[in-house]
């Protein structure tokens, strides 16, 4: 027999953890502000609690995924609530700040209730699957607990360590790399648009880019974590080339009138790197300049 679980937040990704844990075999709970918005996992099976202090009396897991830490707090911190969490495990799912999870992680120990937090790395489509991938922090031996009914919910969770900061610290940084991806998208299209490029043309480039650009984000890492940041025989780049390159970008944004925001930082640090005498250096070296300058 699974064991029973509650789940706070019947949202996109709240349901989608809810039909997982029904789906694993999993006596499942499940508790919305907005009542209707839990029918259809009445309909897959689940209980539905008719208030959060039911929900989580209901079992000895709960799990929370609303919309921030501040709901997740107006939800718990609640006398009752809290009196009825003590000597269970929260694992809380909702996107936060790795100061908010050691927070939440300090006050679930004070009222003897044991805490888990998770990032989730993916789209409601993806959990329950193989692709479903959890980072998790938090003490290792209530990982070890809360294992079982994590794996229902993805095939790649991954321990991140005992600081219940670390799993939001990680996910902040491969959200980093995304937006990156994705404003840089916004760039191109913009760049595309203004001189009658077909997205389709783009599209096709960037497939044939992307091996590269993977590279030199791998390569880009792996310099960074060695400190290896003057340019040797392995160097694939330095930061003359690509400020060169990037000049041409800023004076073809600027002819077309496309908006400079993202590029005037991009420019900010080119500048801290190139005036500190870095030009000749590998490109790694630019990530000695991404602190806020004092
Ligand atoms: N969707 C994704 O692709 C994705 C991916 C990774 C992580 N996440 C994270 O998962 C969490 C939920 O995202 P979602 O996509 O499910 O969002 P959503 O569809 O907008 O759902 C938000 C949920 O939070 C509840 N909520 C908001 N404020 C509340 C409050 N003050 N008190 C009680 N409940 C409150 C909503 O209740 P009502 O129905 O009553 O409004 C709803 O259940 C977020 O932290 C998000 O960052 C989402």
């Amino acid at each position: 027999m699974q064991p029973a679980i509650s789940v706070l937040g019947m949202g996109r990704m709240g349901a989608a953890l809810a039909h997982a844990l029904i789906k694993a075999g999993h006596p499942t709970t499940v508790w919305n502000r907005t009542p209707a918005r839990a029918a259809p996992l009445a309909a897959a099976g689940a209980e539905v609690a008719a208030s959060v202090r039911n929900a989580v009396a209901a079992s000895q897991i709960t799990i929370v995924n609303v919309s921030d830490y501040q709901a997740t707090q107006g939800l718990l911190r609640d006398k009752e609530v809290a009196g009825a969490l003590a000597g269970k495990l929260i694992i809380e799912l909702t996107s936060g700040t790795p100061d908010g999870a050691r927070e939440a992680h300090g006050w679930a120990q004070r009222q003897g209730a044991r805490y888990l937090d998770g990032a989730i790395l993916a789209t409601p489509d993806f959990i329950g699957t193989e692709a479903g991938t959890l980072l998790v922090s938090g003490p290792s031996g209530v990982f070890e607990e809360g294992r079982a009914v994590l794996a229902a919910l993805g095939g790649n969770v991954q321990f991140i360590g005992e600081d219940p900061g670390l799993a939001n610290a990680l996910d902040s940084a491969v959200l980093a790399l995304m937006w990156g991806a994705l404003f840089g998208t916004l760039q191109a299209i913009a760049v595309a648009r203004a001189e009658a490029i077909d997205l389709g043309v783009v599209a096709k480039q960037w497939t044939a880019t992307a091996p590269v650009i993977d590279g030199l984000v791998s390569d880009l890492i792996r310099r960074s974590a060695d400190k290896r940041y003057a340019a040797d025989s392995e160097t694939l780049s330095s930061v003359s080339p690509h400020y060169g390159a990037f000049r041409h970008l800023v004076e073809l944004m600027e002819a077309r009138g496309i908006d400079r925001t993202i590029t005037d930082g991009y420019e900010a640090i080119f500048r801290r790197a190139i005036d500190a005498g870095h030009l000749h250096d590998d490109f790694a070296s630019m990530s000695l300049f991404m602190k806020r300058p004092a």
